[in-house]
């Protein structure tokens, strides 16, 4: 791999695989394309040697644009998607665009000229597991999407497998866990609640808590996708944890202590409709085939360096902050906050 295209490159995690790509790999360079949405930021590439990555602004669904992008390139790593689960309940019609017909429009442009591809998706395709269940999600679990963000992100892999088999597209696809660390946008929940304190607001904590994601580190999942895409089997998924079980009210309450506060210090909130109990990863086969493992797997040191990244950039997360929570207060389930559970 000399040179690779990595579309949305300048969301969370595509900018800190890119940021990851040029630290570990000298000898790659990296085409940025990013439409920048509000989720893209140019700021998250600052500071990055111009001659190694160019960043062109521009949309995955436009063919002109790829036909002229991809042939230059090795591979393509698509990293572009609208991401936010309570956005798409809201308005589900770009996550179509984005998550559906751009993947196609990828997909056909690495076709014509041959370039590996590999598309990041998320473990929420396979819906969710039951709090008391003993089993975890593996590339083997039916797709089970529950919300309009999952669906289209389904949608996506779908048509990646069938580019692969009809086709003969080199392709992989990874689906991931929840990513925590730098650069993650003030709409996600652990950067939510940090910045919420940061602002002087109470955190918010939706329906009774207790709902359980698998938390993994983004440098982490830098790793595995160079991983995967470096000697990833061709046509394959691999699901990418770290072992990261942890329920939401245990994580804000870590999120408190470390920022000094009260275990009560928050707010509930109504439940998100729909609102996916718990994601659990089995990352066997990664580990197995392509013999990678995490290296922050201390989830608290993790935590405090990402608090100690918020407090250090307000100015690259304050410009947002507000727009973001009049969005929430747009938004159904924060009409009303609930009684105290605590
Ligand atoms: P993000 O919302 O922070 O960034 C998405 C980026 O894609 C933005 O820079 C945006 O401008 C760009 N984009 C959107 N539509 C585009 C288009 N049509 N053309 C070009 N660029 C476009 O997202 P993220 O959290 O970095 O997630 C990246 C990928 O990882 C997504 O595919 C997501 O489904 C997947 N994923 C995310 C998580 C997580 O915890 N954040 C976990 C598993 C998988
Ligand atoms: P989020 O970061 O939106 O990721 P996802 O829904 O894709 O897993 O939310 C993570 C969890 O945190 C999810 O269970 C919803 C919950 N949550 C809150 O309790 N409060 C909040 O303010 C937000 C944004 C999310």
């Amino acid at each position: 791999m000399q040179h690779i295209l990595v579309t949305g490159g300048c969301g969370f995690m595509g900018s800190n695989f890119v940021r990851w790509v040029v630290r570990e790999h000298p000898d790659v360079r990296v085409t940025v394309l990013d439409v920048l949405t509000y989720a893209g930021n140019p700021a998250n590439l600052v500071g990055l040697p111009a001659d190694r990555v160019t960043l062109v602004v521009g949309d995955i669904c436009d063919a002109g644009l790829l036909g002229r992008l991809v042939p230059e390139c090795d591979a393509v790593v698509n990293f572009a998607a609208e991401t936010h689960v309570d956005r798409s309940i809201a308005d589900p019609e770009p996550f179509l665009r984005a998550n559906v017909e751009g993947v196609m429009r990828l997909l056909e442009a690495c076709r014509a000229h041959d370039v590996r591809f590999h598309h990041v998706s998320t473990d929420e395709v396979y819906g969710d597991l039951a709090l008391d269940d003993p089993s975890r999600l593996t590339e083997d679990s039916p797709y089970r999407p529950s919300s309009p963000y999952s669906s289209t992100k389904a949608a996506g892999d779908m048509l990646v497998r069938a580019w692969v088999h009809t086709y003969g597209v080199r392709a992989t696809i990874s689906n991931c866990s929840n990513n925590y660390g730098p650069y993650q946008h003030v709409e996600k929940f652990i950067p939510r609640q940090i910045t919420n304190i940061l602002c002087g607001e109470r955190p918010k904590l939706y329906g009774d808590g207790r709902n359980v994601r698998d938390w993994i580190h983004v440098d982490d999942h830098s790793s595995a996708v160079w991983e995967i895409l470096t000697r990833g089997r061709i046509g394959e998924t691999y699901l990418i944890g770290a072992d990261g079980e942890r329920s939401n009210i245990d994580v804000l309450h870590a999120i408190l202590e470390a920022m000094g506060r009260d275990a009560d210090d928050f707010d509930w909130v109504r439940d998100r409709p729909g609102h996916d109990r718990r994601y659990a990863i089995d990352p066997t086969k990664l580990r197995r085939e392509l013999g990678w493992r995490p290296q922050h797997t201390d989830f608290a040191a993790g935590l405090r360096e990402t608090i100690a990244w918020y407090e250090n950039h307000r100015d690259w997360w304050e410009p947002t902050k507000c727009a973001t929570e009049e969005k929430y207060c747009q938004m159904v389930q924060e009409h009303t906050v609930m009684p105290r559970k605590n």
